[in-house]
């Protein structure tokens, strides 16, 4: 799927070269591409790995069949993540039955183009099978049933995910344990259980616990990083810390961010933004979109700014394929291309940090 040509920029850049030219300059070779003197324009993914890290882009299955979204998904980024299809009710729809097709998918056109998959989800409260909600279960069978899910699901995809998000939303706004069927049956080790399940049976794969608005600073964020200090304290294999990153614009931007990302650094873990969309509240306009191009750019940089920022991953890239105007009526436009897959303000936003940190 991988285009063989990318898509090529003029403009500025041969502007730039005739300027170069007329000075008696020589214009810098890597700056040329073919003999039109026109610049070849990196993906983001390359200024990211630039410096040391992945920009990657969430994809759902039903997606792969548009194939001009595949083919720049493909070319553009480095990373992706299955919006869906590693989730419960996708794979294991039936107790003791699995079912990789869905992830499989995307983990073969993730191979095919050359990018990366970080696995979503191994435990989460949403998007469970009826089965396993509607049943009851003793705290012995509930726990067999979630260490068998975890190793199949985290055996299957051995050596073809880089990165586990073991435990999804696990929090409540005040930080305290939100009451999903884990933590009502099992009490709060279910984490420290899952996180050593999922080693065990991939010894090499990050582990992450992962969440929404726990970008700033405040007591989601605090929650999280008093269990991950005792989780290493514990000894029990904790690798990294994913911010979701589900940002709207009428409630500001996620207040001291890059401390926040720094502190959990600090404890010895990853960091990434696993879920980075910025979604406003419809119609779109000049000055919304450029507040989000703004606030685009101002997680790059923090991210950019903490060595253990790993990467950052849109959920989605377009605004052709999101799941916020489903889940958030009135609102949407919350992601850097457009739904023509044309670039917003933001994805320039996002190129000058990129470029900013790797020069
Ligand atoms: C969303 C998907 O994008 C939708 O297609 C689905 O209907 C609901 O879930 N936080 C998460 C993701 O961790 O799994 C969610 O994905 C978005 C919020």
């Amino acid at each position: 799927m991988r285009t063989p040509v990318r898509r090529i920029r003029i403009g500025s850049a041969a502007l730039a070269a005739s300027a170069a030219l007329l000075l008696g300059l020589a214009a810098a070779p890597a700056a040329q591409a073919g003999t039109d003197g026109a610049k070849e324009t990196k993906t983001l993914h390359e200024l990211a790995r630039e410096s040391g890290r992945y920009f990657g882009a969430a994809v759902d299955n039903p997606e792969l069949a548009d194939t001009e979204f595949a083919e720049l998904l493909g070319t553009e980024f480095g990373q992706t993540t299955p919006g869906n299809g590693m989730k419960w009710y996708a794979t294991e729809p039936q107790r003791g039955v699995f079912d990789f097709t869905a992830g499989d998918e995307i983990v073969d056109y993730a191979r095919a183009n050359g990018l990366k998959v970080r696995g979503h989800t191994l435990l989460w409260h949403s998007q469970l099978p009826d089965w396993l909600t509607s049943g009851t279960w003793t705290a012995g069978e509930l726990r067999s049933i979630l260490k068998n899910h975890i190793t199949k699901v985290v055996k299957h995809y051995r050596g073809k995910v880089f990165a586990w998000d073991v435990a999804n939303e696990i929090m409540n706004e005040d930080g305290t344990y939100r009451e999903n069927i884990f933590y009502t049956t099992l009490g709060p080790g279910y984490v420290a259980d899952a996180l050593r399940w999922a080693r065990a049976a991939d010894p090499k794969v990050k582990l992450y616990l992962n969440d929404y608005n726990v970008e700033a600073l405040g007591p989601k964020s605090d929650a999280y990083y008093t269990l991950i200090k005792q989780l290493k304290r514990d000894r029990v294999p904790i690798d990294g810390f994913g911010l979701q990153g589900h940002l709207a614009l009428q409630y500001g931007f996620p207040g001291g961010l890059k401390e926040n990302l720094r502190r959990f650094a600090d404890l010895g873990v990853d960091v990434a933004l696993t879920e980075l969309d910025i979604r406003m509240i419809l119609p779109s306009d000049e000055t919304k979109l450029a507040e989000q191009a703004d606030w685009y750019a101002r997680v790059t940089d923090a991210c950019l700014a903490v060595r253990r920022c790993v990467g950052i991953t849109l959920w989605g890239y377009t605004d052709r394929h999101s799941w916020i105007p489903a889940v958030f009526p009135g609102e949407g436009a919350a992601l850097p291309w457009d739904e023509n897959l044309r670039h917003k303000p933001a994805y320039d936003a996002i190129r000058s940090a990129l470029t900013a940190a790797g020069s």
